[in-house]
């Protein structure tokens, strides 16, 4: 059990802020004159601060000066933290807290990779920042996932080889970043969209006891 390290994605595996996030980005699409729906939303999962103003531009096919787009960006997380500065722990999303209570339990350590530079203020949130191991978030990767930067950089701080980790995703970025990094991919969320990940929940209330002590345990 001591050779497994496991690292989870924050946004859509131990809470939900794409809700958020989308509000705070839609109202920028408003402020420029153009619709965004939530499934316009969905494109903007597991990518960067920057590449989701990006992806937002050209669904509004708007053209904007450097200059523009960096206030647009500062504009948008502060109004981005007006909800993340009122979430509290209510908000982890079901199964999240029994599965690290069983990974203690188990004496398995884990640390958070995560694309948010907003990270370690979510979980301070939540409470569960004192829980991990270790954070790699927005603020120490130079590569956005898919790169496997972000979970290369989360197995060093578990002391961990890659193939030792275990990652929770939601997102198709993330779920190809540790397949990249050579990792076991665990895809919460919709099978059909993440078919690349080792394995399918729909959620963490589905993680099956035996998960750590015979499913991974047989697989490394
Ligand atoms: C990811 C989210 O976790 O963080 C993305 O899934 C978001 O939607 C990215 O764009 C960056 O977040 P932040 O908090 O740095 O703007
Ligand atoms: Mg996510």
């Amino acid at each position: 059990m001591n050779k497994i390290g496991v690292i989870f994605d924050l946004d859509g595996v131990i809470v939900d802020t794409a809700k958020y996030h989308f509000l705070a980005w839609k109202d920028l699409a408003d402020h420029l004159g153009f619709e965004f729906t939530e499934t316009d939303n969905e494109l903007l999962k597991g990518v960067s601060r920057v590449r989701s103003l990006e992806i937002l531009l050209d669904i509004g096919n708007i053209e904007l000066s450097e200059e523009k787009k960096q206030e647009f960006l500062i504009s948008k997380n502060e109004h981005y933290l007006q909800y993340i500065t009122k979430m509290g722990p209510e908000e982890i999303l079901p199964g999240a807290t029994q599965l690290l209570d069983t990974l203690d339990t188990l004496g398995i350590k884990y640390v958070l990779g995560s694309a948010s530079k907003n990270a370690p203020l979510i979980l301070k949130q939540v409470n569960l920042y004192e829980r991990f191991a270790g954070i790699v978030d927005g603020n120490s990767v130079s590569k956005a996932k898919p790169d496997p930067e972000v979970f290369l950089k989360g197995a060093k701080k578990l002391n961990k080889e890659p193939e030792h980790c275990v990652v929770f995703e939601d997102a198709i970025a993330g779920v190809e970043a540790a397949n990249t990094a050579n990792m076991i991919s665990i895809g919460i969320g919709d099978e059909k969209t993440l078919h690349e990940a080792d394995f399918n929940f729909n959620n963490l209330t589905e993680i099956p006891d035996n998960f750590f002590t015979e499913v991974i345990s047989e697989k490394i």
